[in-house]
């Protein structure tokens, strides 16, 4: 199965209320709720016929550190609604292809439960730089590890050698 990619703003409807609900499901939250910028996001979608059965998002976003602007791809909202069946790691997979022309670098946030799933996938966690990351002078208290996926910039490398804070802009993705 082909993963499909698509902008939020270009998904259908139909597409949409399935994000929405399963987002609401697993997270407590939709799409709808998260800032208009985030509408330029791009959705991964694996679908069997017409039915959605899994689906990720890359978000375009800005990260200041060190005098310094980077733009990175944040992973957000990864669903198998079908699970143990590949799905997931094809999302995954699709997600660092997606970064590859530009080599730019993926960060995500993940709870212990999918710690393993991410590892399968290849992509690197990291517990203590979880409460580094702070939007509103507050850390992620619903994740337990930054997820991230090294690129070009090598950002994650900088990060990874000072104790800093990485002051958020906008939201956790
Ligand atoms: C996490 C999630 C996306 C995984 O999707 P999936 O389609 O079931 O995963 P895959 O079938 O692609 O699994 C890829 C590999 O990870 C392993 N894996 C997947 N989930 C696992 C789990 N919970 N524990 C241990 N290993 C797991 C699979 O066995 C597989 O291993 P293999 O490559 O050796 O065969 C899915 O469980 C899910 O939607 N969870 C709820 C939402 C969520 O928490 N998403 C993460 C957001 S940060």
């Amino acid at each position: 199965m082909k993963v499909l990619i698509k902008k939020v703003k270009d998904l259908t409807k139909k597409e949409m209320s399935f994000i929405n609900t399963n987002r609401l499901k697993e997270f407590g939250a939709t799409v709808e709720e998260w800032q208009k910028d985030y509408l330029i996001a791009d959705t991964f979608l694996i679908k069997d016929e017409e039915d959605i059965v899994a689906f990720g998002m890359l978000m375009p976003i800005k990260i200041r550190y060190l005098n310094k602007n980077y733009n990175i791809l944040g992973i957000s909202s990864v669903i198998s609604v079908e699970r143990k069946k590949g799905y997931g790691k094809k999302i995954i997979n699709s997600m660092i292809d997606y970064a590859k022309p530009e080599k730019k670098t993926l960060i995500g946030f993940c709870q212990k439960h999918s710690k393993k799933f991410y590892e399968k996938c290849k992509i690197k966690l990291n517990k203590p730089l979880l409460k580094r990351f702070l939007y509103k002078n507050s850390i992620n208290k619903y994740e337990d590890y930054v997820i991230y996926h090294e690129g070009k910039d090598n950002l994650m490398k900088k990060l990874l050698s000072t104790k800093l804070n990485i002051r958020l802009n906008g939201p956790f993705w």
